[in-house]
């Protein structure tokens, strides 16, 4: 007898860095709360799609192209997200696959980014740049969810790759990758101090 697991929903964690991320940390969440200040357009449109909170989502997506810091964390980036498609034993021969876009995220007391996912990309991922104590994690549900319908509800204590859904913490020096169809969300973050991360999606052409 045997039962097998097929279908695997799999997600990338690591640190960006073996040490001394830390510098690198610094100036990143300067220039993230240097970008808050500067980005007027990203900030109204926070206020209407982001309440509470700052991203520069809508504004300035492409910070890699004229910020040395953000050109770094790209480069390591990169080596992540190969590593990553390598696991999942993605055939992407032909086409590159590439970073398109990258944004800040500022998150206050209590801010919350609900459930979405990253349509027209194909890997896509956050860095932790800052996680004060009680920083919300990202939450990822099983993908089949709506498939379930009458089925029964998996025990507390399963396993992880039974629950019906995870939440992988939110720790700076972190980089979290998934595929950018799985959904996911951020729970109302419950630290006192500003959450800071930064998103990215890396497309296959
Ligand atoms: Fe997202």
């Amino acid at each position: 007898m045997a039962t097998h697991t097929l279908f695997p929903t799999t997600i990338y964690t690591a640190r960006l860095q073996g040490t001394n991320w830390r510098p690198l940390n610094r100036r990143l969440l300067t220039e993230c709360l240097q970008l808050r200040e500067d980005d007027e357009a990203g900030r109204r449109w926070s206020k209407k799609n982001y309440p509470g909170g700052y991203t520069s989502y809508n504004s300035v997506a492409r910070m890699y192209e004229v910020s040395p810091t953000f050109a770094a964390l790209k480069k390591k980036l990169d080596r992540h997200v190969r590593s990553y498609v390598n696991s999942l034993e993605l055939d992407m021969s032909g086409r590159e696959l590439a970073i398109t876009d990258c944004w800040v995220n500022v998150m206050p007391a209590m801010v919350v980014h609900s459930w979405h996912l990253h349509p027209l990309s194909t890997i896509s991922g956050t860095y932790y740049v800052q996680t004060p104590r009680g920083s919300s994690g990202i939450k990822f549900e099983d993908p089949r969810l709506d498939r379930f319908m009458a089925a029964p509800p998996r025990k507390a204590n399963s396993k992880i790759a039974n629950k019906p859904w995870i939440i992988v913490p939110a720790e700076a020096g972190n980089v979290v990758l998934f595929e950018s169809w799985l959904r996911h969300e951020v729970p109302p973050n419950a630290s006192k101090g500003e959450r800071v991360s930064i998103s990215f999606n890396y497309s296959w052409f």
